[in-house]
């Protein structure tokens, strides 16, 4: 998909992060502007600079970029320089989000840095609450530091998710950013959609053709989603407790992958045809409801405290941190085939994997010897470790006709030796100057999006459903998945 592009950018970039001072812009976002510097892949004439309010030195700014920028691509002894290098074109601006005094220094400065002129292109990172989009968007148009479509020079912004907390709240956030930025200039950042393997999904399905003949509700018993992390909300439970975990990783991360796995194959890579397919799978299923789902919250355990027990959590909080739902995706390829979420903090491990169950045949001439093979499953491991994983049943040698369930594996680590693998920011960054909007979310998916969600939150917040307690680092509440007395199998064709 990538690389296929066109550079649309001039070669004079200035990149504006705003909300520069916090977690995001330096655990991620300068990194990976480093990574693709390091690599040579940023223009000649690129500079960058943080915005924030915080009272903060040059030497402070640069020393907390410092922390975090690694060499996974560069010699040490080359990487000391390219860091210099970077640093050097790395501004801090202190400024007010709401105040136009900031925004005029900063254009001041992009002058300046360039001779007086302010013939770069631009590129703004909104790496802030999502309450903020809205006036900085307007402060930077207002300012001439937001550039019309039409003008000659380019002008882009990314913002982060969350976007929005239902559909009509999302419709509103769309509505504000649109008054500032057309919708092409606007690159809705999901990190799932820049790992390697999320994109490989793609490719896996539509350029292996083994898989497109029995990529459907046939063939295909159920699709489980899983993904879980050790970790609680470790004193930032401010914006957790305000989003819950469906909002905060299925309507965005998990719904993505579902609908790479879902979608019918695209009319070429092009995004727009690419998101086509992805909102047409998306408006297939259906809007869930408090019957569809089992919501979990943690309590103390293995030493560690619980949700409610967090400083930055209400006591009264009724905020789900973990949640299993239940999918039914009305089109012709997947009817009848259920789809399950499971998604959850707290727990005994740290995963994020898609598991494709296939059906077993009927009658098989295994199970006439009563010794029935397990079902074929194909496991997407999107971390850790990621790599696609195809369990088969074989022979265990022996005298015995005995089946053992076995994995075809390609993990990446063993298929790409030595290939350094670049983080998801860095994927997006570059597509975001490069102009490739196939990794970013269009409005349409939102909508399609919000629109699955949107019944099932009002219901879970009208009714002030109680989530059920689960003890940190467990599995989760008890749930009941799809049965396999239930299972179909399957039948010859005719
Ligand atoms: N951290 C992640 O991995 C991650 C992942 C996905 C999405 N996000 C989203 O990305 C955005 C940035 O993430 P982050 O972790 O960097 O957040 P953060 O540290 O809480 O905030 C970033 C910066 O925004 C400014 N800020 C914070 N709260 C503000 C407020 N109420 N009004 C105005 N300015 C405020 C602060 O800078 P000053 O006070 O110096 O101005 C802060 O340093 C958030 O909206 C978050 O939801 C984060």
């Amino acid at each position: 998909m990538r690389a296929i592009f066109p550079w649309t950018m001039n070669q004079d970039i200035d990149i504006v992060i705003f909300g520069a001072s916090g977690d995001l812009a330096r655990r991620k976002i300068f990194p990976a502007f480093f990574s693709l510097f390091s690599r040579g892949l940023l223009p000649e004439g690129v500079r960058f600079y943080g915005f924030a309010r915080s009272d903060l030195s040059q030497k402070d700014f640069h020393d907390k970029i410092m922390s975090f920028l690694t060499c996974r691509y560069s010699p040490q002894e080359s990487c000391r320089e390219k860091m210099d290098s970077f640093l050097s074109r790395c501004e801090y601006v202190r400024g007010e989000y709401a105040a136009d005094t900031g925004y005029r220094y900063l254009l001041d400065r992009m002058a300046a840095a360039r001779g007086g002129g302010v013939s770069a292109d631009r590129l703004f990172y909104l790496a802030l609450p999502p309450e903020m989009f809205s006036i900085v968007s307007k402060r930077l148009s207002e300012n001439s530091l937001a550039l019309p479509e039409e003008d000659a020079r380019c002008s882009r912004v990314i913002v982060e998710k969350p976007f929005g907390r239902d559909r009509e709240s999302s419709d509103e956030l769309i509505g504000e950013l649109k008054k500032y930025f057309t919708e092409s200039q606007t690159y809705r950042i999901d990190h799932y959609l820049g790992k390697e393997i999320v994109q490989d999904i793609l490719v896996f399905r539509f350029a292996n053709i083994v898989f497109q003949p029995i990529w459907n509700a046939r063939y295909i018993e159920k699709i489980e989603i899983l993904w879980s992390e050790e970790l609680g909300v470790e004193g930032r439970g401010g914006y957790f407790d305000e989003y819950g975990i469906i909002r905060d990783v299925v309507q965005n991360h998990l719904f993505q992958v579902l609908s790479l796995l879902l979608m019918e194959e695209p009319d070429s890579l092009e995004a727009n045809d690419i998101i086509d397919k992805k909102v047409d799978a998306l408006r297939h299923i259906k809007p869930l409801r408090l019957r569809d789902v089992v919501l979990g919250q943690y309590s103390a355990g293995a030493g560690k405290p619980g949700y409610i027990e967090d400083p930055t959590v209400p006591k009264d909080s009724l905020t789900p941190t973990f949640a299993f739902l239940k999918l039914k995706v009305a089109s012709p390829r997947w009817h009848t085939m259920p789809v399950e979420i499971t998604a959850g903090k707290a727990m005994n491990e740290r995963k994020a994997e898609v598991r494709i169950i296939f059906r077993k045949p009927c009658g098989s001439l295994f199970c006439k010897t009563g010794k029935c093979q397990p079902s074929n499953a194909l496991v997407i491991r999107i971390q850790p470790d990621e790599g696609f994983h195809f369990q088969i049943a074989t022979k265990e040698p022996g005298t015995k006709m005995e089946l053992k369930h076995k994995n075809l594996d390609l993990s990446y680590i063993s298929a790409f030796p030595g290939k350094t693998m670049p983080d998801a920011y860095e994927n997006l960054l570059l597509d975001s100057i490069r102009g490739d909007k196939t990794l970013f979310i269009r409005n349409d998916e939102l909508e399609a999006a919000w629109d699955i969600l949107t019944p099932l939150l009002n219901e879970i917040e009208k009714s002030r459903l109680k989530p059920r307690l689960y003890k940190f680092a467990s599995e989760g509440p008890e749930v009941k998945r799809y049965s396999r007395k239930h299972k179909l199998c399957l039948n010859p064709p005719a």
